[in-house]
């Protein structure tokens, strides 16, 4: 078998994406809503006020997982559904959704492995503080993780602290694709990057301290995929170098708590603001790693150059999956989990995301084809065995998605599920990449 019998096999959604009736039982608005809600922000102005609708339809979806096969469930909470102004206030109700959805997932034998935050804040919080560029608000974050550790960790052990900082930083505060949509200067925007990293340190320690029985918790981090163009041993060792260095501004800041001198170098005045306290935080050991896990980068080695590495560009003609950025290369996941785990002490490596968007038709005979994302899985599926196989500790994989969803700027354009959602009558249907994934779970081969 190219996988042990416990590795864990997933499937990932967030909040915003699938769940749908986002105001409902006295939740506060988003700042997700609130930047749907500004028109030309998103592809047709889509609003993801019902559809794909988990909100009502999770007993479905639960069952859809039980038929693949699935055994762990990544979902992340609505804070504005918990806390409607962000801080403050319990909203009573806020929690009841969680339970039925925790509940409905334990009694079908998935595990739920929770993400704190995977980008939407109460609007409140940008509006008081101006969001993730204040750090009252990544201490607000930990009072709200305290309640929510402490509210479902008699049921739920497994818990992510925040998804992919990048994308709630630098593309909410910097380029504006993503909420608030603010195009602000470098020095803001590396001091929101760096209150992403400081929120991660305040979930860590306060769902430690507010769970009810021992937690297992790490961050999601969406790390630059460095790895050698053509893998001689020197360029293995360039691309790990690259991996650690291209990445200083978080996930290396986050596993080695302090800014690499490269980092310090090339960022001069526009360093964010930090404290040796905070940095110890920040950098508080984590049970494990998760990674969402995409697109490659290639490295070179080139003794000329002052790092001693090359980035390689892309033919105009490389492989792309159905969404401009996916670039396709399998070997991602081989290489973040050697790198990784060659780096740092990690007890343990899970893919928290992978997959990809799609054309998605039905076929005549009702089916849906995705010939496309079932060869991306399963060549991703071939790299992972070969990381299980060399021992690097890869324990487990969620595939995103396990619903087509509301995807972000691109609305309900892009399609990222192995399950099809009719967006006029919410009818869900399996496609061929989820009965390839059942057949993945039953035989533990990358078939
Ligand atoms: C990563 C994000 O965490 C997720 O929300 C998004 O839908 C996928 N990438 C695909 O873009």
């Amino acid at each position: 078998m190219d996988f042990p019998k416990d590795f864990l096999w997933g499937a990932a959604t967030a909040s915003f994406q699938v769940e749908g009736y986002p105001e409902a039982d006295g939740a506060g608005e988003s700042n997700w809503l609130h930047f749907c809600r500004q028109r030309g922000r998103i592809a047709n102005d889509d609003i993801p006020d019902i559809a794909p609708g988990q909100f009502i339809h999770y007993k479905e979806d639960v069952k859809i997982m039980r038929d693949i096969g699935v055994k762990a469930y990544r979902m992340s909470l609505s804070w504005s559904r918990i806390f409607p102004n962000g801080d403050g206030k319990i909203n009573p109700k806020g929690f009841d959704y969680y339970d039925r959805m925790v509940n409905e997932l334990l009694e079908n034998g998935i595990q739920p492995w929770i993400t704190f935050f995977h980008w939407d804040m109460p609007q409140s919080l940008e509006d008081r503080f101006g969001g993730w560029r204040s750090k009252d608000v990544c201490k607000i974050f930990g009072d709200y993780v305290s309640a929510a550790a402490a509210h479902l960790s008699d049921r739920v052990t497994n818990f992510f602290t925040v998804n992919e900082i990048p994308c709630f930083t630098s593309a909410g505060y910097g380029s504006g694709t993503f909420a608030p949509g603010l195009k602000l200067g470098r020095k803001e925007v590396n001091q929101t990057i760096y209150n992403g990293c400081l929120a991660h340190g305040y979930a860590m320690t306060a769902a430690r301290a507010a769970a009810k029985q021992p937690i297992s918790i790490g961050l999601v981090d969406n790390c630059d995929g460095f790895m050698p163009v053509i893998a001689t041993e020197e360029n293995i060792n360039a691309a790990r170098k690259a991996f650690r260095l291209e990445n200083s501004d978080r996930l290396t800041l986050i596993r080695e708590g302090k800014f690499t001198p490269e980092y310090v170098k090339a960022t001069g005045e526009y360093m964010p603001e930090y404290t040796d306290e905070e940095l110890k935080m920040i950098s508080t050991p984590m049970d494990f790693q998760g990674v969402n896990l995409y697109a490659p980068n290639y490295v070179m080695a080139d003794k000329n150059s002052e790092r001693g590495y090359r980035i390689v560009p892309f033919s105009s003609s490389h492989p792309v999956m159905s969404m401009p950025w996916l670039k396709f290369d399998p070997q991602i996941i081989y290489y973040v989990s050697r790198f990784i785990s060659e780096l740092w002490p990690t007890p343990a490596i899970y893919v928290t995301e992978n997959g990809c968007a799609a054309e998605d038709k039905f076929d005549l005979d009702g089916e849906v084809y995705d010939t496309d994302r079932t060869m991306y899985l399963r060549e991703h599926f071939r790299s992972a065995a070969r990381a299980v196989k060399e021992n690097y500790p890869l324990k487990g994989y969620f595939v995103w998605s396990l619903l087509d969803n509301f995807e972000w700027a691109c609305g309900f354009e892009k399609r990222f599920g192995i399950v099809y959602v009719n967006y006029h009558d919410l009818s869900r249907t399996p496609k061929l990449s989820a009965k390839y994934y059942r057949e993945v779970i039953r035989t533990g081969n990358a078939v």
